[in-house]
This record gives C-alpha cells, sequence and structure tokens, in this order.
C-alpha cells in the first residue's frame, strides 16, 4: 500500500506546520533566498534609484492613486526599479499559492487539529462563529481573497508565509523577540495586564508573555481563523496567553484595565475613520500611567512625501494593502497626540525599526 504526503505529517519547522510535500518546502525556501538575494539585497540601490528618477522627473511621491499612477509613468522606461518591482510581485503570488495548496492537501486534518485545540490550555480563545464581518475587514489584502477572515486556515497561511516574506529573519519569532524587548514598560515599572491588538497569530504577545512571565497577557485580532491558530501555537509552546476575536475599534475590555496596549503592523491596515476609534479605545482601557507602543509604517503630515520613497509607495500600492496610502500621510503622531497621549518616544521608519511610544498621563 502507497502512502501519499498527504497523509504524512511532516513534522514542524520552528512553530510552524511543515508543508505537506518536500518538494513544496524546497520551493518556498528557493523563493526566500531569491527575495534575500533579488529584493532584500537590491532594496537600498533600487529605493535610491527610483528616488532619484522621481527627483530628476520632479515627481513627488504622494500617497495617493493619483501619485502612485504619477510615480509609475515616471519609472516607466527603468528596466532595473521595474524589473525589481515585477520580480516583488510575481514572486509573492508565487510562493503564497504554493503554501495556500500545500496546506490545503491536509485541511481536514488541520480543521481536526485547530478544533481540538479549542479544548487545550494553559490560555483561552473566545470567537463568534456568527461574526458579522465589517467590510473593510474583507478585502484582499496582501492577495489572499477576503483577507485574514477569508479561510479558516488563514493562520497557517499567514505563518508559513511571513517566514518566506521575512527571509529567514523571523526564524523561532526572532523579529518578534526583539519587538517585545524593545517595547517599553510604563514609565512607573509597573505591569501586571498586556494586551496586543491585531495579533495576528500570537507571535508578540507570546514573547511578552515569554518577558513577563508574571503578567496577564490578552492578544486580540477580528480574525477568528487568526486568533484560532494563533491560539493552537500558544498551546503547543504551553504559552499562557488569552486570544480573542474582537475588533480593536470595540475593545470588550473595562475602561482603564491594562497597563500595556501594544499593536504591531495593524494600523497602515484599517481605514482612517476606524483609526481613530480604535485610537480612544486604546485610551479608554489604558489605565492612567499606561503606556501603548505602536509598531507600524512611518507617518508623515498630509502634503509631505512619505518617508518610504518610491519602493515603499509601490510596495504597498502592489501589495493589496488599501489603506496604506492614506496610514503612510495621515500624521499619526498628530492623531495619537489629540487623543490625549504624551509621545514619549518616535522611532521613525518601518516596523521593525518604526515605533511611537505613548504615554498616557498618570
Ligand atoms: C499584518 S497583520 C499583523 C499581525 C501581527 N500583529 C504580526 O505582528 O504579525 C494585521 C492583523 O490585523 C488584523 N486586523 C485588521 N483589522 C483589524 C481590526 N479592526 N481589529 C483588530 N484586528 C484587525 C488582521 O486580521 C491581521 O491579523
Amino acid at each position: 500500500m502507497s502512502i501519499s504526503n498527504s497523509q504524512v505529517d511532516r513534522g514542524k519547522i520552528g512553530k510552524t506546520p511543515a508543508l505537506t510535500n518536500r518538494s513544496d518546502e524546497a520551493f518556498t525556501d528557493f523563493m526566500s533566498d531569491a527575495r534575500n538575494f533579488l529584493l532584500h539585497a537590491q532594496w537600498k540601490n533600487m529605493s535610491e534609484r527610483g528616488n532619484a528618477i522621481l527627483a530628476e522627473k520632479g515627481v513627488v511621491p504622494e500617497a495617493t492613486k493619483e501619485g502612485v499612477a504619477k510615480a509609475r509613468a515616471a519609472i516607466a522606461e527603468d528596466t532595473y526599479v521595474n524589473t525589481f518591482l515585477r520580480v516583488k510581485r510575481s514572486a509573492q503570488e508565487a510562493y503564497k499559492n504554493r503554501i495556500v495548496g500545500s496546506y490545503l492537501e491536509r485541511e481536514a486534518e488541520y480543521l481536526r487539529r485547530l478544533d481540538d485545540a479549542e479544548k487545550r490550555g494553559p490560555g483561552t480563545l473566545t470567537y463568534d462563529k456568527n461574526f458579522i464581518y465589517p467590510e473593510y475587514a474583507m478585502v484582499d489584502i496582501h492577495l489572499q481573497p477576503k483577507g485574514y477572515a477569508g479561510h479558516p486556515l488563514a493562520g497557517m497561511f499567514y505563518d508559513y508565509g511571513t517566514s518566506i516574506f521575512y527571509g529567514g529573519a523571523n526564524s523561532e519569532d526572532a523579529l518578534h523577540m526583539r519587538i517585545a524587548k524593545e517595547t517599553p514598560l510604563p514609565l512607573d515599572g509597573k505591569v501586571t495586564r498586556i494586551l496586543e491588538i491585531g495579533c495576528g497569530i500570537g507571535q508578540l504577545a507570546c514573547e511578552l508573555k515569554r518577558l513577563y512571565p508574571a503578567a496577564e497577557v490578552h492578544a486580540t485580532d477580528i480574525s477568528a481563523p487568526m486568533v484560532r491558530y494563533g491560539h493552537w501555537r500558544a498551546t503547543e509552546q504551553k504559552s499562557e496567553v488569552h486570544f480573542a476575536q474582537m475588533p480593536c475599534e470595540d475593545l470588550d475590555f473595562p475602561d482603564k484595565s491594562f497597563d500595556m496596549v501594544v499593536s504591531h503592523i495593524l494600523f497602515h491596515e484599517i481605514p482612517l475613520p476606524v483609526i481613530d476609534r480604535a485610537l480612544a479605545e486604546i485610551w479608554r482601557v489604558l489605565r492612567p500611567g499606561g503606556t501603548y507602543t505602536m509598531w507600524d509604517f512611518a507617518s508623515t503630515p498630509p502634503g509631505q512625501a512619505p518617508d518610504r520613497g518610491l519602493i515603499g509607495l509601490m510596495d504597498t500600492a502592489d501589495n493589496g494593502e488599501p489603506y496604506a496610502s492614506a496610514f503612510v500621510s495621515c500624521n499619526i503622531e498628530g492623531r495619537l497626540e489629540k487623543q490625549g497621549f504624551t509621545l514619549r518616544s518616535r522611532v521613525p521608519g518601518n516596523s521593525p525599526m518604526g515605533s511611537r511610544v505613548c504615554d498616557k498621563p498618570a
């Protein structure tokens, strides 16, 4: 009797379930290395080259639909920058499709494991099977049909997909560990309850729990597939994190109930009116003297060129990120201050380098 690959459990790579076939893994490993060589290593050169072409043609990179069209027209004749952008987009489509196809070969088994994990701790999981997603959360973000909520295995796709996207740099959640370490405590040093919003698959929340084992850590996300997989992943690590499906603009926690709130690459993925509602919610659930840290893209006041330049502009345009342009031009620091926060520090640049540390006055 022959056993097909889809019947064989190939175990895990670090904290992530392995793909179904060795050939899928070889392909995605190749894509990871190719992206490091063709994209990451060329990023600075291509950025400088693209920005120089725009400057020469008098085009200011504006994060609007018209701005993107103008920038595209300006670089149309440049083979290097265009090839770079083409490779970037096609590579993403190729590895994403391979990962999805590979996991779907064992879909029934993974759905069973997600169900089984719901009965296990040490943490908890809450979600609503009848949750009605707002329209903005059902767009094909990052080229995934219906975004993070479009498939019950979306969390697995994200886990493997981002391991390729980060080109190996997030192995064993190393980037999330670094972010956890660089997320500062409230000024009085007291931390008993921590909340991560837009937690995805809970990588940062689990690292925060590792750093502050005595603290109660909550991880929330609008997508049920993401928190379900996050819970499964956390149970495998024996990490006591409490996952819940919850929009960040409507937090189901009492006023002043957290010492720290943190988000990582959440806000560039939601529309501006929702951002403002979420900032009000963060303010409400933080205690006086509590601290919110936002890790995300750099954002500048409207009318100023975005810090990210041509390649950053095209990255969001080609990567199915419909709200990122508005975010990078929204002066997020101004919005945080308007909400009442005191900005302790701002590190410009893209995550994991970009953070705003915001204190709620005591
Ligand atoms: C780019 S992922 C980041 C996930 C995670 N923080 C990380 O570091 O990998 C953005 C996450 O935000 C979630 N999200 C989008 N809109 C949201 C909302 N209104 N409230 C809470 N989470 C939301 C998505 O479901 C997704 O998991």
